[in-house]
């Protein structure tokens, strides 16, 4: 006689059955590494915020031209002159805000230029000297925001620009109508106002932004920020130009001197992570030397965080702080740069596992972060999709486009406590969220050739079932390509439940994803 079996045990072990029969063979090697982990369900941290997986796009390379904008004459399958795979794609990602138009070129660019039937050609001093004929400018970037589902962030200019230009900006997206600018705008196609939310009062304003000291940026800041107003009842969430990486001596004495000016409701820090190597290129020392970096920007956040706070009154914390560019940023190949654009860069295996690495200690680090945006979203830097050239028809998905899909189910849920036996950098990365009784755990093996076994225990809930996913491959060079767009993709994998705990395989070089019902 069969013995039997509780309902709840039934469908566990059907679970295992199928999920076994899913599993792509040979994943991980015998002898593997076992790591423990406890997940603290009840040790709750802070929301997930949406805006924790934000992106950014410049008008750098083929990002903005050729990569999200084609025109509307383009032989490129596009509507209304944007990417239509660009579209698509970024539209099933799920894009919860997106920066524009810098960068460094946000400092030196002026809206005016790319508004209304004529619009002059400007050179792109940043970014190669390139002549922009101004074809994407605020309305093309509100409507590409409008078919992506993201909200809109401007990076206002700071560094050659006036505190008229930039309100004037304001007024012309925001204020309802009847004032010039407002009807110039609903002249130029769109009568509703714009009701942008997040401006951002400058960028890198330490360098490409102006070379200037903390305390001149801070008085430009006051008075920057002084003449933008809520107009149409969009109030206004300014964003101040933070430090380089963790320089705290730029947050200190910006704050300091800040004092009396308007408080900005974000504070932005930009930490990208370096290499020497090109990208489909890496060695063991390279890939360990870039992934530990991430180590470095979970205590930037934790210190800057301690900064802001010092300067809050009554611990009210209505400074946010964002890291508003990050990423990795490897050497670049001139060859590829000729070809696709500034700045293009190949992301492979080890640029899913670099965003991984952010992504989880995003969450570790909810209550501390209110936006991160990845740079940048097209062609540029650590990005979700790759053209070949501005004037090319392919677009695939980068493995980091599938890393970010790997943790969409953590939006909206509140970050809980995780626990795990080692401190080393390139130890097993994890992090867990929980809403009522969903619960989602991430653990990220950064190491190129050490595979683990993942033992896993819960408090505060039992889970009672599970399924997994994975993002793997075991070269850390190996990527997408326009010949072979879906090398690297998102496979189920087993994960086995057993008197509550979760054990299951992490492949060097992988990121697992694990839904658990408690
Ligand atoms: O993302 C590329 C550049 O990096 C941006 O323009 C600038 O803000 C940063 O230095």
């Amino acid at each position: 006689m069969r013995p039997r079996q509780s309902r709840r045990q039934f469908l566990h072990n059907t679970a295992r059955i199928s999920l076994a029969s899913l599993l792509p063979k040979g994943l991980i090697a015998a002898g593997a590494k076992t790591e423990r982990v406890t997940v603290h369900a009840e040790g709750s941290i802070g929301l997930v915020r949406p805006e924790l997986h934000g992106h950014f796009a410049e008008h750098l390379g083929s990002c903005v031209y050729g990569g999200l904008w084609v025109g509307k004459n383009s032989p490129i399958p596009n509507v209304d002159g944007y990417r239509k795979s660009a579209v698509d794609y970024l539209r099933e990602l799920g894009v919860p805000v997106l920066r524009w138009p810098g960068g460094c070129f946000a400092d030196d660019y002026h809206w005016r230029d790319a508004i209304g039937a004529k619009r002059p050609k400007r050179v792109n001093m940043h970014w190669g000297d390139y002549v922009e004929d101004n074809s994407f400018g605020i309305h093309e970037f509100v409507g590409l925001c409008k078919r992506i589902g993201a909200e809109p962030y401007i990076a206002g200019n700071v560094g050659s620009g006036t505190p008229s230009e930039l309100r004037d900006w304001v007024e012309y997206c925001n204020f309802p109508s009847g004032s010039t600018l407002s009807d110039e705008r609903a002249a130029n196609g769109s009568p509703e106002p714009f009701n942008i939310r997040y401006w951002g009062v400058g960028n890198e304003n330490w360098g490409c932004g102006g070379r200037m000291v903390p305390e001149h940026y801070a008085d430009l800041y006051r008075q920057f920020s002084n003449y933008m107003r809520n107009w149409g009842g969009t109030k206004l969430f300014l964003i101040a130009c933070g430090p380089n990486g963790n320089d705290l001596n730029w947050s200190r004495k910006f704050l300091t001197e800040n004092i009396g000016g308007r408080t900005p409701d974000g504070f932005a820090m930009h930490f990208y992570e370096g290499s020497a190597l090109t990208p489909a290129k890496f060695n063991e020392d390279a890939m360990n030397t870039q992934m530990a970096t991430f180590q470095r920007v979970e205590t930037a956040i934790v210190q800057q965080r301690a900064i802001l706070d010092g300067f809050e009154p009554q611990g009210k914390r209505a400074m946010n702080l964002m890291l508003d560019e990050w990423g990795v940023w490897d050497r670049m190949i001139p060859e590829e740069e000729k070809n696709y654009g500034r700045l293009w860069q190949q992301i492979t295996m080890r640029g899913a596992v670099a965003a991984g690495l952010g992504l989880n200690l995003f969450n570790r680090q909810a209550d501390k972060l209110y936006m991160c945006n990845i740079a940048q979203i097209v062609n540029v830097l650590h990005s979700m999709l790759l053209t070949d050239g501005p004037e090319g028809r392919r677009c695939v998905r980068t493995t980091t486009y599938h890393a970010f899909m790997m943790f969409k189910p953590h939006r909206l849920k509140t970050s809980v406590r995780t626990e795990k036996e080692g401190t080393d950098a390139l130890d097993l990365s994890v992090s867990a969220s929980r809403s009522g009784g969903d619960l989602i755990v991430t653990l990220v093996n950064p190491r190129p050739s050490t595979d683990v076994h993942a033992d896993c225990s819960f408090t505060g809930a039992t889970p009672s079932s599970a399924s997994a996913q994975v993002l793997h491959h075991a070269d850390m060079n190996a990527y997408n390509s326009f010949d072979e767009p879906d090398k690297i993709t998102v496979k189920p994998c087993a994960a086995a439940l057993e008197n509550g705990r979760l054990r299951l395989d992490v492949p060097a070089m992988s990121i697992v994803t694990v839904a658990l019902k408690a």
